[in-house]
């Protein structure tokens, strides 16, 4: 199934200049980067955007870490999308995640684990509302009315 999902290239990959090669890493995989922007979050996009996590005791320690730096932010849209960024993050704990994987290769702790990929269809769409526009987020899947 073509759909599309968000992912955040976090602080500390962009403070190791990882940008680049996540990208390469994306495309390569046969995915396509829709959208992205380099930003600084606020305390408010952070909080919601890892809301389901709020009340857990890792909480407060991720929200800092997302506002300690820059972020790059990414609509990335392909064939089973949000299942293959997952995969090609690896495990969310870098000294468990596969080598060849994003945090496997460049991930130093779990706060510190490199990117964010959705991880549902649920999640992705709610994600991707709070970064990018409407028309933006809408699929490029070939309309059915011809
Ligand atoms: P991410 O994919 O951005 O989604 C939620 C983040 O919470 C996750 O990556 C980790 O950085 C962090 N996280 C998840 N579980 C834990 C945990 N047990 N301890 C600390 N941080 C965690």
């Amino acid at each position: 199934m073509r759909e599309r999902t968000f992912v955040m290239v976090k602080p500390d990959g962009v403070a190791k200049g990882l940008t680049d090669e996540i990208v390469a890493r994306i495309e390569r995989a046969g995915l396509k980067i829709v959208s992205t922007r380099r930003m600084k979050l606020d305390r408010g996009l952070a909080e919601e955007l890892y809301s389901v996590h709020r009340g857990k005791d890792f909480f407060e320690r991720l929200v800092e870490h997302v506002l300690s730096g820059e972020v790059v932010v990414m609509l990335v849209e392909g064939e089973n999308a949000i299942a293959r960024m997952r995969e090609l993050s690896g495990a969310t704990d870098p000294a468990k995640a596969t080598k060849g994987t994003i945090r496997g290769d460049f991930g130093s702790s779990i706060t510190e684990n490199v990117i964010h990929a959705a991880d549902s269809a649920e999640s992705a769409e709610q994600e991707m509302r709070i970064f990018f526009e409407k028309s933006e987020i809408l699929s490029s899947e070939p309309s059915k009315q011809g």
